[in-house]
C-alpha cells in the first residue's frame, strides 16, 4: 500500500490572496505565506491546501486559469513557489495544490483557439452546441446563477459554463483534453507537491444528451445550502454523470505512479451517502472526497450525531474520510454558529474519525466581513457573496492586522481584529487559538484520536453527544454539551482537556452549557491484555 500519511495529518487551507502580503501591493503572495510558516508549525499543522496561485485574470480569483503551469505575478513566480515548497517540506509539512479541471479562463489560449472558428483544431476542447441565439441548448443554470450557456456571436454557437461565462467548461470527452490535464498533474507532482484538492470534482462530466433538469418540488430544502436560482433545479443531468468516475480512475492511476502517497481530496457536493461513496470507487478514484456533512449540520447533539453516523455507516473499512467546517466558499464558523459553538466545532474537527481540514483564520475565530462586490457570485446573488470569508488573515490587532503594508488591502479587513488575532490570542492561554493548538497536541499524543474507531455512546441527556475513539491499546472519550443547561454525568476520571464549565462532584461531574470534556478512557485490563499478548 502506498504511504497514507494524509490519514493522520491535519490540513490547513490557505487562501493565498488573503494570508500575507510581502510586497505591499495589498494582495497576499507566496513569499508572504512562506514567512508565516512558523505559525502553522506552532499550531501543529501537517499539510497545507493552497487555493489557486496559477496565472489568472482573477475573474473568479484564480479559479479561472490561463496557464496551469505558471504562477500569477500577483503571487510571485516559479522561484518563489519552489522556495515556498522547499520551506514547507523542510518543516516536515506537505503541500496540496488546487486542481481546476472543469473549466479554464475564457482567456486561456486553448479557449482563444477554440472559439476562433468551427474548424479550429481546439474547437472540441470545450463544449459547443449549435442553435439560435434566443434558445439555449437546455435549461441548465450556472452555479453562480443565469444560464449555463453563452452565445458566441462570431461562430454562432453556444458554449457551456458551469460557473461564469468567463469560465468555459472543458470537454472531458475529448482525449486531448484529458491528456493535457494529466500533463498538468504530472508537472506539479514532478515539482514535488504532495497532492491536489480537486475543484468541482463531481461536475466535470455531464449528460451528453443535454437533457433538461427537473425543477425542485415546492418546499424542497437543499441539503447543502440555499443556492438561489441554482437551487431551483434538481441537478440530475448537469453533474455526476457516471463517466466522471473513469476520469478519476485515470487521475488515480497517474498519482499512484508516484510512490510518496499522493492525496486527492475532491470537492464533491454530494449529500447522498452512497453517491458520495462512489467517488472513492473501490479504492481506485479519489483518495479522500471532501465530507461536508458536519459543515451543513444544524448545531444540536441529535443533528451532529446524525451527520457523523451517516458517514460512519457507509464508509468501508479500507476508506478514510475527513471533516471540515469551512472554506473560501462558506460563511465562517464563528459567524454561523457563534463563539461558544466554534469551540465545540474545534473539538469535533480534531477528535472525530477522519482528517481535519481547517480554514485559515478560523483558529482565531475570524468573523465574516460583508459583501464588497469582489466575488462575482455576490453580484448575482448578494447573500451568496464569498467576500466575507476571504478577509485578510488577522495576524495582529494593528490597523492593517499585520497582513500588508498597503493602505487598503484587496478586500477590507474583517470584524473585531482586537480580539480575533493571532497576536492577541497567543498571549491568552484561554483563547480559541490555544484550544486549537492543545487539541492538535492531544491528537499527536493519542493514537486513538488519529486512527481509532468511532462509536457513539449512550448519553445522559438528549443535548449531549458522547463518543469514544479507540484502538486495541487506547481509548479516548469525548462529551459535548450542545444544550443550554448543565448536565450531570459520570466521567472516566480526570479529563485530559475541558472547554467551558466542568465541575467534578464526587463520582459525578457537571458539564456546563456548551461545555466539552475529553478523557482517557483506556480500560487498563484490556490495555494490559493487549500489551502482554503482543
Ligand atoms: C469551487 C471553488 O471552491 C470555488 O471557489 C470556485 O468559484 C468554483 N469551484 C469554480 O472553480
Ligand atoms: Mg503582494
Amino acid at each position: 500500500m502506498t504511504d497514507q500519511w494524509w490519514r493522520e495529518a491535519v490540513f490547513y487551507q490557505i487562501y493565498p490572496l488573503s494570508f500575507k502580503d510581502s510586497d505591499g501591493d495589498g494582495y497576499g503572495d507566496l513569499r508572504g505565506i512562506e514567512s508565516k510558516l512558523d505559525h502553522l508549525e506552532w499550531l501543529g499543522v501537517d499539510a497545507i491546501w493552497l487555493s489557486p496561485v496559477y496565472e489568472s485574470p482573477m475573474a473568479d480569483w484564480g479559479y479561472d486559469v490561463t496557464d496551469h503551469k505558471a504562477i500569477d505575478p500577483l503571487f510571485g513566480d516559479m522561484e518563489a513557489f519552489d522556495s515556498f515548497l522547499r520551506s514547507v517540506h523542510s518543516r516536515g509539512m506537505r503541500l496540496v495544490m488546487d486542481l481546476i479541471l472543469n473549466h479554464t479562463s475564457a482567456q486561456h489560449p486553448w479557449f482563444v483557439e477554440s472559439k476562433s472558428s468551427h474548424d479550429n483544431h481546439m474547437r472540441d476542447w470545450y463544449v459547443w452546441e449549435p442553435g439560435s441565439d434566443d434558445h439555449p441548448p437546455n435549461n441548465w443554470v450556472s452555479v453562480f446563477s443565469g444560464p449555463a450557456w453563452s452565445w458566441d456571436e462570431a461562430t454562432g454557437e453556444w458554449f457551456r459554463h458551469t460557473y461564469l461565462p468567463t469560465q468555459p467548461d472543458l470537454n472531458w470527452r475529448n482525449p486531448d483534453v484529458v491528456e493535457a490535464m494529466m500533463g498538468v498533474i504530472r508537472f506539479w507532482l514532478d515539482r514535488g507537491v504532495d497532492g491536489f484538492r480537486v475543484d468541482a470534482a463531481h461536475q466535470i462530466m455531464k449528460d451528453p444528451e443535454n437533457r433538461d433538469n427537473p425543477p425542485t418540488p415546492p418546499g424542497y430544502v437543499d441539503p447543502y445550502k440555499e443556492m438561489g436560482e441554482y437551487g431551483r433545479w434538481i441537478h440530475l443531468w448537469d453533474l455526476g454523470h457516471e463517466d466522471v468516475h473513469e476520469i478519476h480512475r485515470q487521475i488515480r492511476k497517474l498519482t499512484d505512479e508516484y510512490d510518496r502517497g499522493i492525496v486527492t481530496v475532491g470537492e464533491i457536493h454530494e449529500f447522498d451517502p452512497n453517491r458520495w461513496l462512489n467517488y472513492f470507487g473501490p479504492g481506485d478514484e479519489l483518495t479522500m472526497p471532501f465530507n461536508y456533512n458536519l459543515m451543513v449540520s444544524d448545531w444540536t447533539a441529535t443533528a451532529v450525531r446524525a451527520a457523523i453516523e451517516k458517514v460512519e455507516a457507509v464508509l468501508p473499512e479500507w476508506a478514510w474520510t475527513n471533516w471540515t467546517m469551512g472554506n473560501h466558499d462558506e460563511v465562517r464558523i464563528a459567524s454561523r454558529l457563534g463563539d461558544d459553538s466554534a469551540r465545540q466545532a474545534a473539538v469535533l474537527l480534531t477528535t472525530l474519525r477522519g482528517t481535519p481540514f481547517l480554514y485559515y483564520g478560523d483558529e482565531v475565530g475570524m468573523l465574516n466581513g460583508s459583501n464588497q462586490g469582489r466575488d462575482p457570485w455576490g453580484d448575482n446573488v448578494s447573500f451568496l457573496s464569498r467576500d466575507g470569508c476571504r478577509t485578510p488573515m488577522q495576524w495582529s490587532s494593528s490597523p492593517t492586522v499585520g497582513f500588508s503594508e498597503a493602505a487598503s488591502p484587496w478586500i477590507p479587513i474583517g470584524p473585531d481584529p482586537q480580539r480575533r488575532s493571532v497576536e492577541t490570542q497567543r498571549s491568552d492561554p484561554e483563547s480559541l487559538l490555544h484550544l486549537y493548538r492543545s487539541l492538535l497536541v492531544l491528537r499527536r499524543q493519542r493514537l486513538s484520536l488519529r486512527v481509532g474507531d468511532y462509536r457513539t455512546l449512550d448519553s445522559p441527556d438528549a443535548d449531549v453527544l458522547v463518543f469514544v475513539r479507540w484502538t486495541e491499546s487506547e481509548a479516548t472519550t469525548v462529551a459535548v454539551n450542545f444544550g443550554v443547561d448543565a448536565v450531570q454525568m459520570s466521567g472516566p476520571g480526570d479529563p485530559l482537556l475541558t472547554v467551558g464549565g466542568y465541575e467534578p462532584y464526587g463520582e459525578l461531574i457537571f458539564l456546563g452549557p456548551g461545555a466539552v470534556a475529553i478523557w482517557d478512557s483506556t480500560p487498563p485490563a484490556r490495555a494490559n491484555q493487549v500489551s502482554s499478548s503482543s
